[in-house]
């Protein structure tokens, strides 16, 4: 069986990564919404009518269990799916803005995301429910999920975008930065060059995959997991299965996995950043 994960489009592969990584005995289905793509500038409606339809081509396709990889898609839709697709394990990303407020030693936490997870009422929750001292700052990007699915990742227009965006902020004063949205995780060399070097980055994806580990053990559905860590990526990456697809169709086309296995390439880089 396979482990089904998605996103509006090539943010999701961070999740699929470091999940490859953790689990490179799993098969896995990678599906990317670029028909829809980005979500985070849609209505709520919208989206989730799009990942309705993610979650039924999953359930189609033979899977254990299903990651949303998209914070923005877990904020407007999951408890709907879960209802929904009783059947199926559904485990989303959400901000890493607990461990964030926990380890920020009372500096303050500035938290990217896409406009719509900063306007939804799930977000905005999460930040009541953890930050007593009102340490929580929150801040839309949106303008990185379209460098990202350019595939511009580090040029002067991202750093000019990214300096006048955070602008506004004493840096200074802040101790984490949370990637809200799956997409950001591409540009951490980027924010580490302006950020001040006491703040620390954060994504929910590593705390997302072992939480699909325990739902699948759980179940007796886990396969062998790798040891600490993981696997050693260099080695293990042309041994792990994946199928691509973009909105429903197999990616085929030996140039676009070219692409996309240098978007790994990348993500290798970034996740230990
Ligand atoms: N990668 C997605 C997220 O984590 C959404 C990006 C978008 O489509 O706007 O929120």
């Amino acid at each position: 069986m396979n482990i089904g994960i998605f996103d509006s489009g090539i943010g999701g592969m961070t999740l699929l990564h470091q999940a490859m990584v953790l689990m490179p005995r799993e098969n896995f289905i990678f599906y990317a919404d670029t028909d829809h793509v980005p979500y985070g500038t849609k209505s709520r409606e919208q989206v989730t009518a799009y990942v309705d339809e993610v979650i039924r081509f999953m359930a189609g396709h033979d899977c254990k269990a299903v990651v949303i990889a998209c914070n923005t898609a877990t904020a407007v839709a999951a408890e709907r799916m879960r209802s929904r697709y009783s059947q199926i394990p559904i485990v989303g990303i959400e901000p890493a803005v607990k461990p964030a407020v926990a380890e920020s030693e009372g500096k303050r936490v500035l938290v990217v995301a896409t406009p719509l997870t900063v306007h939804e009422k799930r977000l905005r929750k999460l930040v009541e429910r953890v930050d007593d001292e009102h340490l929580v700052d929150l801040l839309e990007l949106p303008g990185l999920v379209e460098f990202a699915e350019r595939g511009e990742f580090v040029s002067d227009n991202v750093t000019a975008y990214l300096r006048e965006r955070l602008s506004g902020y004493a840096l200074d004063r802040y101790g984490e930065l949370v990637l809200g949205c799956t997409h950001f995780n591409y540009f951490k060399d980027t924010f580490r060059a302006l950020l001040p070097l006491q703040i620390h980055m954060i994504d929910g994806s590593l705390g997302t995959v072992r939480q699909l580990m325990r739902v699948l053990a759980a179940r007796h559905e886990l396969l062998e997991t790798a040891e600490g860590e993981g696997v050693d990526w260099e080695s293990h990456k042309n041994d792990i299965c994946v199928r691509y697809y973009e909105s429903g169709r197999e990616i085929t086309d030996a140039a676009k996995l070219a692409r996309i296995r240098r978007l790994h390439d990348r993500l290798e880089t970034m996740r230990k950043l």
